[in-house]
C-alpha cells in the first residue's frame, strides 16, 4: 500500500517513497481532485502551468450535484507547491547532500545553529563552485571547497577567507549571499518550496506540505528510501499503475506471483 505519492515532475527525477504498511486492515485513499496533466517542459527558473483537459461529452443525465467536475481554466503552478527532497534518515547532518528537484540543483545540510534542516542554491556567489562539494565547518557554517567562503544557515556570508581584516565588510554584500528556499520537515521527510523569491520566506505559515498521517502513526509500519531516477514523473506514473510487468521485469528480485 502505498501512503504517499511523491510529486516528482523532473527529468532526471528525483523520488521518495515512503509505504505504510498495517496488517490485518485495509487502507483506503482517496483523491479529492482528478489531477490532469497536459504539458509540461523542461523547467529552469521558470513558472509553468499544467492545464485540466477539457473533455467534451453530452449528458445523458443531469449532472450529479455531488459530483466534483474538473474546473476548466484551473491550473497548476508547479513552483507554488511543497516538494520532498530526502528522507532525513538518509541525510548526515556533517556533510552538505546534492540534489537536483525540479530542474533546481540545490544543497540539503545541517544548520546546528539553528537546528534546522537547511535547502540553499547550490551554487556558491563566488565563483559558483557546488556547495554540494563543500564542508561544515566548525562553527556549523556551510564552508564553499573553492575558496573557502562561509555561510550561515540564512545565506549571509560570514567569512571571506582572502578578504584583510581591516578591510571593507565584503562579506556582508548582498551579492556574497546565497539564496535560501524555504524548508521544513514534516513526515520524517526535509520538503523544500522551489522559490527563493522573498514573497514566499514564510509561506509555511500559510501553506504547509501534505501530511500523511500513517507515517506518524506508530500502528503502521513504513519503509523510506529515495532513488534518482533518469527520467520523468509521468513514466514512473504509468509503470507504478502497470502491475501486469511486475512478475517479468522484477522476477527473481521481489516477491511476484509465479509466472504463467
Ligand atoms: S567559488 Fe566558492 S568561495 Fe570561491
Amino acid at each position: 500500500m502505498e501512503a504517499l505519492r511523491a510529486p516528482s515532475p523532473v527529468s532526471p527525477a528525483s523520488l521518495i517513497r515512503p509505504q505504510a504498511f498495517k496488517p490485518l486492515s485495509t487502507l483506503s485513499f482517496t483523491l479529492s481532485k482528478p489531477n490532469s496533466l497536459t504539458q509540461f517542459n523542461k523547467p529552469k527558473f521558470k513558472t509553468f502551468t499544467a492545464v485540466s483537459s477539457s473533455v467534451s461529452t453530452e449528458p445523458t443525465s443531469p449532472p450529479d450535484q455531488e459530483t466534483e467536475t474538473p474546473d476548466q481554466d484551473e491550473k497548476f503552478d508547479w513552483y507554488s507547491q511543497w516538494y520532498a527532497i530526502m528522507p532525513v534518515c538518509d541525510l548526515d547532518k556533517r556533510a552538505p547532500h546534492g540534489k537536483k528537484v525540479m530542474g533546481l540543483d540545490v544543497v540539503v545540510w545541517w544548520d546546528k545553529n539553528e537546528n534546522a534542516w537547511k535547502v540553499f542554491d547550490d551554487m556558491c556567489p563566488h565563483r559558483l563552485a557546488p556547495l554540494s562539494e563543500g564542508r561544515i565547518d566548525q562553527w556549523g557554517r556551510l564552508q564553499c571547497v573553492y575558496h573557502g567562503w562561509c555561510f550561515s544557515g540564512s545565506g549571509d556570508c560570514k567569512l571571506i577567507p582572502q578578504a584583510p581584516p581591516d578591510g571593507p565588510p565584503v562579506h556582508t554584500f548582498k551579492k556574497a549571499c546565497v539564496a535560501v528556499y524555504p524548508s521544513t520537515v514534516q513526515n520524517g521527510i526535509v520538503w523544500f518550496w522551489p522559490s527563493t523569491d522573498p514573497q514566499y520566506k514564510d509561506i509555511l505559515t500559510k501553506k504547509k506540505p501534505p501530511y500523511i498521517p500513517e507515517l506518524d502513526d506508530p500502528s503502521f509500519t513504513h519503509t523510506m528510501y529515495n532513488r534518482d531516477i533518469p527520467y520523468g514523473y509521468e513514466i514512473l506514473i504509468e509503470n507504478l499503475m502497470d502491475p501486469a510487468h511486475v512478475p517479468y521485469a522484477h522476477y527473481g528480485i521481489m516477491w511476484t506471483p509465479q509466472p504463467r
